[in-house]
């Protein structure tokens, strides 16, 4: 009788679980009718789960994650194509092609000073020939204003301590709009050193035949460098 009572929970603290620890003892009370019901709960879950997870077609976890990726990816480009490099262009209109000429010649940034007011180029190099040093496309120029050449001279005006990214691409856009201008007598090019600007593309077609001219032009640069630095001294 007092087992029944105790297995519909009447029954509280008479049945002791026989053993003691330093006069610490258990009782063997069945569990609060809350907590078994969690308990059973928890069963018949699993049960469920695993016949939706393993068994049928529910995703799995990696299933699940590729899934957010995907739909994150989608969120950041509403095309849903894979997003290209931001490509920039060379500003045409005046406006922005008089500021990037008023910066050139303005007093803060002074490029003017080492690149003339024509750019034909003075301590710094000619900037209107196609021969350029670190590059003549928009991003390279926009780059060498950036970083500067600091060991030549020249200082970094970018990163928005001197120049917005904006007033950087204006410089440029202005640098490539007196592309060809033809100042007069312009900075001498330095062959052993200007290199001319050939654009990716048609760069990858002459690479295919360049050993054999490398092998050839080689010695006679090497030759060129000795007269050009007679000239530097003579200056
Ligand atoms: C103190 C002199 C000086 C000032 C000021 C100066 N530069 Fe230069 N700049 C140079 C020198 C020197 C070089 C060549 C660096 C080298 O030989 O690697 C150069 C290189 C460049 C180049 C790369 C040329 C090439 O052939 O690849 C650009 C573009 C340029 N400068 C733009 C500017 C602009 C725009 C400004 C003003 C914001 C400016 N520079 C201010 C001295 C200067």
């Amino acid at each position: 009788m007092a087992d029944l009572d105790i297995m519909t929970g009447q029954e509280k603290d008479t049945l002791l679980k026989g053993h003691d620890a330093d006069g610490i003892t258990e009782f063997d009370n069945d569990m609060p009718l809350w907590w078994l019901i969690g308990f059973i709960f928890t069963v018949v879950f699993a049960f469920g789960y695993v016949v939706q997870y393993h068994m049928s077609d529910g995703p799995s976890s990696k299933k699940e994650y590729e899934q957010e990726v995907a739909e994150f990816n989608k969120s950041k480009d509403p095309a849903g194509a894979t997003q290209a490099a931001v490509v920039l262009n060379p500003l045409t209109d005046a406006a922005s092609l008089d500021a990037g000429k008023t910066l050139f010649n303005g007093a803060q940034n002074t490029c003017y000073t080492c690149h003339r007011n024509d750019l034909g180029g003075m301590v710094g190099p000619n900037l209107t020939d196609e021969f350029w040093i670190h590059g003549g496309d928009l991003n390279a120029i926009m780059k060498s204003i950036k970083m500067g050449y600091p060991d030549k001279g020249m200082m970094p005006y970018g990163t928005n301590a001197r120049l917005s990214d904006r007033q950087v691409l204006q410089l440029a856009s202005f640098i490539l709009s007196m592309k060809g201008s033809n100042p007069p007598s312009p900075k001498p090019i330095d062959p052993a050193r200007e290199v001319k600007f050939v654009p990716e593309a048609e760069q990858a077609a002459t690479e295919a035949e360049k050993p054999k001219d490398a092998k050839t032009t080689a010695p006679a640069e090497k030759k060129a460098e000795p007269a050009n630095k007679a000239v530097a001294a003579k200056k």
